[in-house]
């Protein structure tokens, strides 16, 4: 058991959006929460006006990510780690620059690869605590115009279902969280009339929660489980035609122009 009043838990990406109510509805609960973002200014923001702490973390550098975890370690051994710092990038897979999908996977996959590797021996010394890894319902289904996206959370959720079954008996539980799309700046341009959506502050309450019933994977909504089976059980140009009356013919579903400010913070 961890008891989160007072349990140390640090949440990657706590900026904003999912990590900053993930970070609040921690704090909220009795946890001395460290954020930590590329955007130091917008954590020690969001750290001062939730009561957290906050310190800078690029989540691709070992370096950073271990400089992070030692700055939480002053309140205490780190009980829980949330990894989610993530980005989205969106548009045909040919009409991105290479470099930037290979920074997409290094943030998305190569940043939860890190954390695990430096925050998961103490834990597992110490025969106790939690992780959280952040995928999403790209997790299990594909779209079209997020390819590398979508390949970077199928990533996560298999590098968490074999990582928590090395962790069985430890003592050390790990929870992959797969929530629909989120009103978050990830998702500002989207057209998200047809798909559901959630507030950041259910996903983090969501997240919070999981350090009670440390369940293997968490769907948000939960009735979108089974999403999963239906993406690799139907025959793919069925399910194409399927996705196509859903999304259109071509990931067309988002306005780049109003995206241009989130892309702007991401490109930085
Ligand atoms: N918004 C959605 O629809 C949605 C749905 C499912 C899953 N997710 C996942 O949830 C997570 C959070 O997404 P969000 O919607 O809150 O995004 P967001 O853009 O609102 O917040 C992401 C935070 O991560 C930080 N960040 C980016 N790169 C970083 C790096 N290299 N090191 C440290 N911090 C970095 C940003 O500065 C920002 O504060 C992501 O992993 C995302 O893929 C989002």
């Amino acid at each position: 058991m961890i008891r989160l009043d007072g349990a140390v838990a640090c949440v990657t990406g706590g900026a904003r959006g999912i990590g900053r109510a993930t970070a609040g509805a921690l704090a909220a609960r009795g946890a001395q929460v460290w954020i930590g973002d590329i955007d130091l200014a917008a954590a020690q923001e969001t750290a001062a006006e939730i009561g957290a702490h906050a310190a800078h973390l690029d989540v691709t550098a070992p370096g950073s990510f271990a400089e992070f975890l030692i700055a939480a370690a002053t309140s205490g051994p780190v009980d829980i780690l949330v990894n989610n710092a993530g980005i989205m990038r969106l548009a045909p897979f040919l009409d991105l620059d290479l470099a930037g999908h290979h920074r997409e996977m290094a943030i998305n996959v190569g940043g939860v690869i890190n954390g695990m590797s430096l925050a998961l021996p103490g834990m597992v010394a110490r025969g106790q605590g939690h992780i959280v890894n952040v995928a999403s319902m790209a997790a299990k289904v594909t779209t079209p115009g997020a390819a590398v996206y979508c390949a970077s959370k199928f990533a996560v959720g298999a590098l968490s279902r074999a990582v928590r079954a090395e962790l069985a008996g430890t003592g050390v539980t790990l929870t992959t969280v797969m929530p629909a799309a989120v009103h978050t700046e990830l998702t500002s341009g989207v057209n998200l009339k047809l798909q559901p959506t959630l507030q950041p502050r259910e996903v983090g309450e969501a997240i919070a929660d999981t350090v009670r019933h440390r369940r293997s994977e968490v769907t948000i909504p939960r009735w979108l489980a089974p999403m999963g089976t239906v993406e690799q059980g139907i025959p793919e140009t069925a399910l194409r035609a399927v996705k196509r009356q859903f999304v259109g013919r071509d990931p067309g579903q988002y306005d780049q122009q109003q995206r241009r400010s989130y892309l702007d913070r991401i490109q930085r």
